[in-house]
């Protein structure tokens, strides 16, 4: 297993929609990265990451809420779509791609999410709570969107005027 780099806002590939991961794609290279990007989240205690964060344009992400506790919870989710949501959530947000950005940020309360396992196997989750707004942030970045886009006018400017500060203080890259 390897350590991967984590890109940081505003590196394009984390603005571009990623490319499907095809059928002939499940093999051990997807496997490996799939492994990589759990290593790369625990080593820096995230409960999610997906592969444009690591300069891959791809539709897939690895989470697990539990912080390495629960093996039930470590979760690759490979094409994921988002087939229904409902009620609301009002809670701090955090991205390995924004160090040190932590701000409030309104989601739904559940989701259903349809996705493959590495394996290529169809599988279908529903959740609420942290597990839900995990999903729906990751799931955002696998279409070019960052959390940036989904905070409100105010807290969106406030966080860009910090990552402008950090970036002119050399503790951004
Ligand atoms: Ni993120």
């Amino acid at each position: 297993m390897a350590l991967l780099k984590i890109v940081h806002y505003p590196e394009q590939v984390l603005l571009e929609v990623g490319k499907p991961v095809m059928e002939d794609e499940f093999n051990p290279e997807l496997a490996k990265l799939v492994e990589d990007m759990f290593e790369t989240m625990y080593d820096s205690h995230g409960v999610g990451l997906a592969a444009p964060q690591v300069a891959v344009s791809k539709r897939l992400f690895v989470m697990d809420c539990s912080g390495g506790e629960d093996e039930s919870q470590k979760i690759a989710l490979i094409n994921p779509k988002i087939v229904h949501v409902e009620g609301e959530q009002y809670g701090d947000e955090g991205c390995l791609s924004f160090p040190g950005i932590y701000t409030k940020v309104k989601r739904e309360m559940r989701t259903v999410v349809r996705f493959q396992d590495v394996k290529g196997e169809k599988q279908e989750l529903d959740l609420t709570d942290l597990p839900a707004r995990c999903v729906l942030h990751e799931t955002d970045h696998c279409d070019g969107i960052v959390f940036l886009d989904r905070m409100s006018a105010l807290k969106r400017e406030l966080s860009k005027r910090k990552i402008k500060k950090l970036q002119r203080t050399g503790k951004w890259e």
